[in-house]
């Protein structure tokens, strides 16, 4: 027996032994006594040499996908040689089978690897951008669309999902709030709440859930000037009230993993920032899995000015690091560092250990194929079922911004003209961050609205105009396939061939907005119009003096004054999924009565960004002068305060009436509790949804508190003529603020409770709390 035989001989005794002993039913959320899998953990990490356990802590992409400015190489040697934890953006189970098969046969301590990937919004079965799914406001809902994504991805060997990502927004030039769920705490925490259960279900080791990533730890969301990647300055008190609950509510869901932002927090970037990694999500938080950084977020360091490639990787892991995503700084510099006493031998074991758990936790070294299931792979993926279902997701998440004269639902019967860069378009469907999205399937609205629509209706169709009239502006806009081809011929022959199919039509259905990849990771916009070539082209259309429905794509939210004023029925459908052109077409006709409300604030114009509903009063209020300027008060000259559409707002084909607000009683004891009920009325002729909005006023607080906040929301059905009272019930925790101390507390006096249609809910009570 040679020397190495005899290490592997004696290598898969222990290993059989480990596995033998290792219990395959933990959950994984509750995972806050102690480490069930500790033992095993620690007999491979005694078997390990220091570059094995640096290796386990290095995850470089496939190389299928890059998103970044590294690429890595010889992947599969650095797997031999036990350099590689885990690797993202490889797709498919047999391919994941041969690169996992490397790890286990060829690796010396045959520690199988992570798979990691993108599964944002569904996987080839897509749903609508998170903005977009947030408006649904349906936690059922939204938690079944990222079960079904990890039915998918599972089923194609991935097994850890880079989602939710929970980034708070108020500002939309940034593009990547399409990739959030708008700006709210409260329902954001919600939401991903909602997601971690989806996607880890309530047993990791089963082969049909998957170890989920809250991003991007933190506030990635509130860059200066919208500006991806940018620096972040923001105040505790800021930070903890507005901008942490929602990763807060991830970590108490129990998370695997979580992902380091790319920003920076008080001058130190996240991914070196042992305050966030360990202090506040550690020590404060509880978590208990492991962290990521984002993608070269270690070299990125670098150029944040903190240090050489050397310094900002120990920095890393000594913050609370533990894998390292594309940077490879980890594997080339963490030797030296030991060896120079910079880091010690713990910093290295606590990281390895945390990813050997996870592994455990995914039942991989039981079976490290359990996602390489072929069969799998032909039959939950993509399938009829799936479809169907984010077809109901997607009509769920549009927002009806404007109807008047009932213009919709349309009727079935005589000629619409289709107008529009996005009226025949497939790839831009999905939206963006949609890796596995099969975008050619996908079914554009031309295609939706002939098959909804029936024989009893004409449709004619006409492109109307390109993108943008600036060609360069339309390649950075069009990415990743997501092509939009530029037609050859002039603005001024769209135009006419648009006009012409108008003249003969009964109705205009414009399908106008962004381009997929307008929205998302280093797409920030200055401008939050429609491209100009299309605001062009809807004013043409506007004036032959024929109904016009406009159908808005968008990843963030437009200011569309002019828009606004002059068309009289406006449906946001974001960018909604495969289903898309199904699911508008629904939406268009009536089969689905639209039921969702802004998640984000649509402003008036960008000069008012960042925009939001639960800002502070100031010192010198408008009060009820809203929408009138006053010499001296925080206003603008220019234009008013409040918003183009609120927070919470969206339409119905039918109207609700709110009535008869009552709270059970004036008073609440800070061990008790209070009840708010309405009655809302269905008045209007349609069967219809309503989301429900509860938002709280602490009148006095020792330091400044927001004029609104929701503390509670309920999405309830009610048929035409129906009337429906909802209660909703608040206790202490509710009413709870991290104070100047950062204490987490509540304060006796008078709370206002408002209930209504959305953020400006006027009904309104009062109690006071007493202790
Ligand atoms: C993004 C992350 C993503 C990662 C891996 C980065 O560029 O910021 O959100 O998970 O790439 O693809």
């Amino acid at each position: 027996m040679t020397k190495l035989t005899k290490i592997n001989s004696i290598l898969s005794c222990i290993f059989a032994a480990v596995i033998f002993s290792c219990n395959t039913s933990q959950n994984s959320p509750a995972k806050t006594s102690g480490n069930p899998f500790g033992k095993q953990v620690d007999s491979i990490l005694s078997l390990m040499t220091v570059e094995e356990k640096i290796g386990q802590l290095n995850l470089p992409s496939s190389g299928d996908i890059t998103t970044g400015q590294a690429k890595s190489s010889n992947i599969a040697k650095k797997i031999e040689e036990g350099k590689v934890g885990g690797l993202f953006n490889i797709k498919s189970a047999a391919k994941i089978r041969d690169v996992q098969k490397i790890a286990i046969e060829k690796s010396r301590l045959k520690i199988p690897l992570l798979f990691g990937m993108d599964v944002i919004h569904g996987y080839e079965t897509t749903f609508p951008i998170p903005l977009g799914l947030s408006c649904s406001w349906d936690m059922e809902m939204i938690k079944k669309t990222a079960q079904m994504a990890a039915q998918e991805a599972t089923a194609d060997g991935i097994n850890w999902t880079f989602s939710p990502m929970v980034d708070i927004s108020r500002d939309p030039r940034w593009g990547r709030v399409s990739e959030g769920s708008g700006e709210d705490p409260y329902l954001g925490s919600e939401i991903a709440k909602a997601m971690v259960h989806g996607y880890q279900g309530d047993d990791l080791t089963k082969n049909n859930t998957m170890l989920a990533c809250v991003k991007h730890f933190a506030l990635y969301g509130a860059p200066e000037a919208g500006r991806d990647y940018n620096t972040v300055d923001m105040s505790k008190i800021r930070m903890y009230n507005e901008y942490l609950p929602p990763y807060q509510a991830a970590v108490d869901a129990g998370v695997g993993s979580v992902m380091a932002s790319f920003n920076e927090i008080d001058g130190i970037p996240a991914t070196g920032n042992k305050w966030l990694l360990t202090d506040l999500l550690r020590n404060d938080w509880g978590f208990n899995g492991f962290v990521v950084t984002d993608y070269t977020g270690i070299e990125e360091m670098v150029y944040h000015g903190v240090g050489d490639f050397q310094q900002v990787s120990a920095q890393a892991l000594t913050a609370g690091v533990d894998m390292d995503m594309v940077s490879d700084g980890f594997l080339t510099t963490l030797k030296k560092s030991l060896d120079e006493g910079k880091i010690s031998i713990n910093d290295i074991d606590a990281a390895v250990k945390r990813i050997l758990t996870a592994k455990f936790e995914l039942g991989l070294f039981e079976d490290p194929y359990k996602y390489c299931d072929e069969t799998r792979t032909k039959t939950e993926i993509f399938t009829k079922e799936n479809r169907d279902f984010a077809r109901k997701v997607a009509s769920g998440s549009m927002v009806l911004l404007k109807n008047d004269n009932q213009l919709l639902p349309l009727k079935k019967s005589g000629t619409i003209a289709l107008i529009g860069p996005l009226a025949n378009n497939a790839v831009n469907m999905a939206g963006t961050w949609s890796v596995a999205t099969k975008q050619d399937l996908s079914n554009p609205l031309l295609e939706g609205l002939k098959t909804v629509a029936g024989e009893g209706v004409h449709v004619l169709y006409a492109k109307g105009s390109n993108l943008d009239y600036d060609l360069a502006f339309e390649k950075r806009a069009t990415m990743f396939g997501k092509t939009i081809p530029r037609d050859g011929r002039t603005d001024k022959q769209l135009l006419d061939e648009a006009l012409a199919m108008a003249s003969k039509s009964d109705v205009i259905v414009a399908a106008l907005g962004e381009s997929a990849e307008m929205s998302g990771e280093s797409s920030s916009r200055t401008n939050l119009q429609i491209p100009q070539v299309q605001k062009d082209l809807l004013n043409a259309l506007l004036k032959t003096g024929k109904p016009v429905v406009l159908v808005l794509f968008t990843g963030r939210p437009l200011a569309i004054v002019e828009e606004n004023a002059q068309v009289p029925a406006i449906l946001n459908v974001w960018f909604s999924g495969s289903e898309a052109g199904l699911a508008i077409s629904d939406v268009l006709f009536g089969a689905v009565n639209p039921s969702g409300k802004l998640t984000a604030t649509f402003p008036m114009n960008v000069g008012q960004v960042p925009i939001f509903y639960n800002h502070k009063n100031t010192g010198r209020p408008l009060g009820n002068n809203e929408g009138r300027f006053e010499k001296f008060k925080s206003n603008y000259l220019d234009v008013r305060n409040e918003p183009l559409y609120p927070f919470g707002y969206g339409l119905s084909y039918t109207t609700f009436d709110y009535s008869n607000l009552k709270l059970s009683a004036t008073e609440m004891n800070v061990s008790g509790s209070i009840e708010a009920s309405v009655d809302v009325t269905n008045s209007g002729n349609y069967d219809g949804k309503e989301v429900v909005q509860l938002y709280i006023r602490d009148v006095v607080g020792s330091v400044t508190r927001p004029v609104k906040e929701l503390k509670g929301f309920q999405k309830v059905e009610i048929k035409k003529g129906e009337t429906k009272t909802v209660t909703f019930k608040l206790t202490e925790s509710d009413l709870k603020f991290y104070n100047s101390n950062l204490d987490f507390v509540s304060e006796p006096g008078m709370f206002q409770v408002f209930v209504g249609t959305d953020s400006n809910a006027k009904l309104m009570k009062e109690f006071e709390l007493t202790k």
